[in-house]
């Protein structure tokens, strides 16, 4: 009989932002069965309950922990940072999911524009927030899944908030590409050991398409037939980004292809541009009373 190796491995803490759902959820279950530590974040408490039954399903319940949020309020994602922190030393990962599309223009109760306070300023706020817990781990990672690659759409400089004319596409496109600009500005930090990985899963069997007209749904659930990837599939090069973080600050990769980090979408000036206005507009929200 061969002699089995003992499994030396360290588990690792993984927080998954949008882990109740999609290739967030897949994660989550599948880096508990690996053994890890996984914190799911979400807004739907019902979507929470059916992750952790599922968990307990397959005999990982122990291992994964649902934090409610609303991670569309600068409020909720700054409590959910300091809820997690207080539990956690140290993280081994961030994985940066959660996304819904917004037909029209909604605000936040905080006055911003709906996507780009989820899509975008979320991730954000839990890349830094989280970045002295990241910090103490042996090999830090950031993922955050988005669209990296695509040239359509531009942060919207004169008009971030979109007043002047709003798109459910150009508000994806726009949060897509200032996730981009996140990961240049954060890894461009000087002393920084967190790896940041930029990924685009690729159009997958994901997506909670409610929000959308009824022929907008009907055109995608179609389309995904024939063209979208498992989720499993999608979420095969993330364990690798967890397991073997990159060896260098950025990475950019389209599915399986490692892209140039002198994509025009990927440029420091805009990335310090977005920081910069990243900063002064949550200046402009400061944090509630007694959060500090
Ligand atoms: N699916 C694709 O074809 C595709 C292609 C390219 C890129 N992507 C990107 O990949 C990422 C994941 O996509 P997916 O298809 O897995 O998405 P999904 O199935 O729709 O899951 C989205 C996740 O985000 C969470 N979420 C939404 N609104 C939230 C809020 N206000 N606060 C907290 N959590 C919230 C959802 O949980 P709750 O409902 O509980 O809030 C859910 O866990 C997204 O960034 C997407 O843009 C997807």
């Amino acid at each position: 009989m061969p002699v089995q190796e003992p499994n030396t491995r360290k588990p690792a803490v993984i927080v998954i932002s949008g882990g109740t759902d999609g290739m967030g959820r897949a994660l989550a279950l599948a880096r508990a069965e690996r053994g890890d530590r996984v914190v799911a974040l979400g807004s739907n408490p019902a979507k929470g309950r059916h992750l952790i039954d599922e968990a307990d399903r397959i005999g990982v319940a122990d291992r994964v922990r649902f934090l409610q949020a609303d991670l569309s309020s600068v409020a909720a994602t700054r409590q959910a940072i300091r809820q997690i922190g207080a539990r956690h030393e140290a993280i081994d990962a961030l994985c940066l999911f959660a996304n819904r599309q917004s037909p029209k223009r909604a605000t936040t109760p905080e006055g911003l524009e709906r996507t780009f306070a989820l899509y975008y300023l979320s991730r954000y706020l839990l890349s830094h927030g989280l970045s002295p817990q990241l910090r103490r781990s042996r090999a830090p990672v950031i993922v955050n899944v988005a669209g990296v690659g695509m040239t359509k759409g531009a942060v919207s400089w004169g008009d971030l908030q979109l007043e002047r004319k709003y798109s459910t596409i150009g508000a994806q496109l726009q949060a897509g590409r200032a996730n981009d600009l996140l990961g240049v500005a954060y890894a461009a930090q000087p002393h920084n050991p967190i790896r940041y990985v930029l990924y685009h899963p690729g159009f997958t069997k994901s997506g909670d398409l409610s929000p959308l007209p009824t022929a907008a749904r009907l055109f995608i659930r179609a389309a995904a037939k024939v063209a979208a990837r498992p989720v499993e599939q999608s979420i095969a090069p993330v364990h690798g980004f967890i397991d073997s973080p990159p060896p260098v600050p950025l990475v950019a990769i389209d599915r399986g292809t490692s892209l140039p980090l002198t994509l025009r979408t990927l440029d420091p000036a805009d990335a310090e541009r977005l920081a910069e206005a990243t900063r002064a507009l949550l200046d402009t929200i400061p944090p509630a009373p007694g959060a500090e």
